[in-house]
């Protein structure tokens, strides 16, 4: 591949589902080669849906997009060659082992005898699976069918592993084993990964490049330390008793934005976030306001940006609470 050109590139991506469902909205992005690339969202941002579309599964509605240089509607072929695909839900037979799996993967994809072997040993070795790979898969734990999803994706050497959540559901352990198994996969000879998460400090610790997704569209994107570098200072998070009504939002939005040394104040329901030159310098003074205001408060924090802040900041929500429509209207209504 042409390193000039990039391993993906999205324009303006629109899919809709019956039921007037809309999946994505227009969604840009580019992925330049051989870098880690992580689709950052909560539950139904359109995450799946883009590498649906960027591995030839679902067509967009409107929209173009190339993987590998070629277009995914036009040469859907030469995309598929060019592409390991782990899905959200795996994807390898439960009844067969291990290594039969990755032997019908390699089958598929034109690899044989002496080769097709060597190659499974390979992927069985660096995954960890090698004292598992006669056992059928229905006996594994989920982190050794995540591994070994991941091998199943690459097997034929692929220049673009997509890689859909490949760490939820897994625990702390397993989930940790897998950052290091995906860091080690990105700085192998040009592989690019382009991966979807939900965590944001995975993406803090993987990507080199993230773009934050919400209600089908790109909000913001850039380098995890570009993006928290762009948010001055720190963020004060201050924990209501009471959610305040729509006039006390307002009212009290304009007071504590006056506050020396606060740049940016977000109110939403129970919380109330200030961005500040010096967190701990301005919490005397917010604590003072609202207790001048008659707003009673649970508990206050001080801390650096972090990829949260920036959710926060280019959504209006919280990220775990943008997870549970539910709660989100909730918090942001009059209780
Ligand atoms: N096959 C489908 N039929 C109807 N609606 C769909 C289908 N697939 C996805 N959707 C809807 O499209 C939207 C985006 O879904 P998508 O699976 O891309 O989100 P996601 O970001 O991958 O979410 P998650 O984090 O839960 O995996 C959601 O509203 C979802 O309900
Ligand atoms: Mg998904």
């Amino acid at each position: 591949m042409n390193s000039r050109v990039p391993a993906v590139e999205a324009r303006q991506l629109v899919k809709t589902y019956p039921g007037d469902i809309t999946a994505l909205s227009g969604l840009d992005i580019t992925v330049e080669p051989g870098t880690v690339f992580g689709l950052l969202g909560p539950n139904g941002a359109g995450k799946s849906t883009t590498v649906k579309i960027l591995t030839t599964l679902a067509r967009p509605d409107s929209g173009a997009a190339t993987v590998a240089g070629h277009d995914v509607l036009r040469h859907p072929d030469r995309v598929r060659r060019a592409i390991g695909v782990v899905a959200q839900n795996s994807g390898a037979d439960p009844v067969a082992t291990g290594r039969e799996n990755l032997q019908l993967q390699g089958r598929l994809h034109g690899l044989k005898g002496a080769a097709l072997g060597r190659r499974v040993d390979e992927l069985l070795e660096r995954f960890r699976l090698s004292d598992a790979a006669r056992r059928p898969v229905k006996g594994y734990s989920g982190g050794m069918r995540r591994r070994l999803d991941v091998a199943l994706g690459l097997v034929h050497r692929p220049e673009v592993l997509f890689l859909d959540e490949p760490t939820t559901g897994l625990d702390p352990e397993a989930r940790s084993a897998m950052w290091d198994e995906i860091g080690r996969l990105a700085g192998e000879e040009g592989l690019t990964i382009l991966l979807t998460m939900h965590y944001l400090e995975e993406a803090d610790r993987l990507a080199e490049r993230i773009a934050i997704v919400d209600r089908g569209r790109v909000v913001v994107e850039g380098s995890p330390h570009s993006l928290k570098g762009e948010l001055r200072g720190d963020a004060v998070h201050v924990e209501l008793r009471e959610a305040l009504g729509e006039a006390g939002r307002t009212v009290l939005g304009g007071t504590l934005g006056r506050l020396p040394g606060v740049h940016e104040v977000l109110i939403d329901g129970l919380r109330i976030s200030v961005r500040a030159d010096e967190g701990a310098a301005v919490v005397p003074a917010l604590l003072a306001t609202l207790e001048r205001a008659g707003v009673g408060v649970a508990a206050a924090t001080v801390a650096r940006p972090s990829l949260d802040d920036v959710y926060l900041r280019y959504t209006g929500r919280r990220y775990a609470e943008a997870d549970s429509a539910d709660q989100f209207v909730l918090a942001g209504g009059a209780r």
